[in-house]
Parts: structure tokens; C-alpha cells; sequence
């Protein structure tokens, strides 16, 4: 695991860099979800590409810029889906993104998560690793240097509601004002990555993603974005349901299927468990 740790900080600093040139046009081409892919995108999927190619323990990996899986070493236990810069259309604003990683073992599926690891590209370069500990650890130079273990508490406050509002359900929309009437602040930048970062590092609060009617199988990818959230706060003292089921309990068809998500501390999830029962 060490190996795959280190070549995440390796492509972390190269896809700082790359953020940083200022050439980030639209590629012609469209991803297996129907975005049309920026420049950036491919580029730091290739930068992670050629560093994954590099380490012997990783048999396939997937990314949510390409179509299929690739096997890179038959002997290697360790398979990765990641999205190489999510919320990538934000650089264009200035806004922080940031790169999600799932390591599985043997397969894919959240049955078989091991380990998972995301980077944001905020002011800060900063890497939550989530094995047995949640840690952060924050680029320094050229190195990476550990912060602390991060712990969710039982009940936050900030509110990150995603999703087109007019196509939410009745039930949704009062369950996220209710929220709100409780004190609630809001805090949504549209990445999701700084979005779950923000309650992780403030202590707890919700972020949600529901079915709606325009995407009745929510927006967010399993692999890519869900499962490793999801173990993340799972490990950090939170939990990540669909509305009703642990989402490290769902099982995936293709590696680029979506599934409505919510993560928070225990008193939001509970709430959001409580209405969707009652609902759905
Ligand atoms: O996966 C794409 C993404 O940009 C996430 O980073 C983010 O949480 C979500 O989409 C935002 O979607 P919306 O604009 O529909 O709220």
C-alpha cells in the first residue's frame, strides 16, 4: 500500500502543476458520462495513468475519463477507479478540486475497498489517506507532511444540498430546510471534493446528492466518487447512506453507475434515514 501512497503524492504535485498552466481549452471528445472533457481532464489522467503503470501491486485501474478498465500488472492485488480532477470545470473560476481514489482488492466493489484517498487543489494542496485512520497530510515543498487523524463529531452544522432544487422531492426539500431551521449553514461550492472536505474538517454537517427527477439515479459515479466517500467517513467516525442502505453495502453493474448519497455525522444521517424511511 506504501507504493500506491506514494505514487498519489507523486501525481498530486504533477497535477498541481498542471492546474496551474493557464491552457485549459475543451478537448472534442465527451467522457463515458457525457461531459465534455477539458484539456485538464485527459492531461491528469494521463499523468496518473503513467504513475499507476509504475507500481507492480496494481493489477487494472479505472477512471471516470475513460470508457473501460485497464489492466496494468496481471500479479497485482490492487485495483483503483479514480476521477482523475472532479469538478474540473471549477478551475476556470478558481475554485479548489481536487482527485478521488478507490483501492479495492482483488476486484472492484465496496465489498473490496481497502484503502481509499482523495487530494484537493484549494490554496493548499492537502491529501486525506483513509486505511484503518483517516489522516491528512499537506504538501510542504516537495513533501507530503502529516497533519492529524481526522474525527467526525456526532452532530455538525454546515448543510451542502445537492442538486437541481425544482427537480427535488417534496420530502427532500423539507428534510434540507429543516436543516436549515435548525441553524444549518450553508456551504455548497459545486465540487465535491472541497464540499465533503469542508464538513470533514469542520467537524460534521451534511452533504447530500438525492435521487431527483431529472436523475432519478442521482448524478454521483459508485466507483469513482460514492464508495470512496463513503469509506472515508465511515472511517473517520461518520456515515454514507443512499437515503435507506450503508452505501458501502450497494453493489455496482458497470463501472460508471450513479447512486443518490448523503454523508454526514450520525445525528444528519439519521434525520436523512428517518424522512426516507417514512417516504420511500
Ligand atoms: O461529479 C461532478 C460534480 O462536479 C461533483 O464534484 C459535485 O459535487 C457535483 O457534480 C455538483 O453537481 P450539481 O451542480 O448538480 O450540484
Amino acid at each position: 500500500m506504501t507504493d500506491i501512497f506514494e505514487a498519489i503524492q507523486k501525481t498530486a504535485k504533477r497535477i498541481k502543476k498542471a492546474i496551474d498552466v493557464k491552457d485549459i481549452g475543451y478537448s472534442q471528445q465527451a467522457n463515458a458520462s457525457g461531459e465534455t472533457q477539458l484539456q485538464l481532464d485527459i492531461k491528469c489522467d494521463m499523468i496518473i495513468e503513467e504513475e499507476f503503470s509504475q507500481v507492480a501491486s496494481i493489477h487494472t485501474i479505472a477512471s471516470e475519463e475513460k470508457e473501460k478498465e485497464m489492466l496494468l500488472h496481471e500479479d497485482g492485488k490492487y485495483f483503483i477507479a479514480y476521477d482523475p480532477l472532479d469538478g474540473s470545470s471549477l478551475v476556470d473560476v478558481n475554485l479548489s478540486v481536487g482527485s478521488i481514489f478507490g483501492i479495492y482488492e482483488n476486484a472492484f466493489g465496496a465489498k473490496n475497498m481497502v484503502a481509499s484517498c482523495y487530494v484537493v487543489f484549494g490554496p493548499r494542496v492537502e491529501m486525506v489517506f483513509a486505511h484503518n485512520k483517516t489522516k491528512l497530510h499537506l504538501l510542504q515543498g516537495e513533501d507530503f507532511e502529516f497533519v492529524k487523524e481526522i474525527h467526525l463529531d456526532e452532530k455538525g452544522k454546515l448543510n451542502a444540498p445537492g442538486g437541481t432544487q425544482k427537480n427535488w422531492t417534496p420530502y427532500h426539500k423539507e428534510m434540507i430546510d429543516g436543516l436549515f431551521g435548525e441553524g444549518y449553514r450553508l456551504r455548497y461550492s459545486g465540487g465535491m471534493v472541497p464540499d465533503l472536505h469542508q464538513i470533514l474538517l469542520k467537524g460534521g454537517g451534511l452533504f447530500s446528492y438525492p435521487a431527483t427527477s431529472d436523475l432519478p439515479k442521482g448524478k454521483l459515479r459508485k466507483l469513482f466518487e460514492v464508495f470512496p466517500f463513503a469509506f472515508i467517513y465511515a472511517t473517520a467516525g461518520g456515515e454514507a447512506i443512499d437515503g435507506r442502505v450503508d452505501l458501502m453495502e450497494l453493489g455496482y453493474e458497470h463501472i460508471h453507475d450513479t447512486s443518490p448519497c448523503f454523508f454526514g455525522s450520525k445525528y444528519e444521517i439519521n434525520r436523512v434515514k428517518e424522512v426516507y424511511a417514512r417516504n420511500t
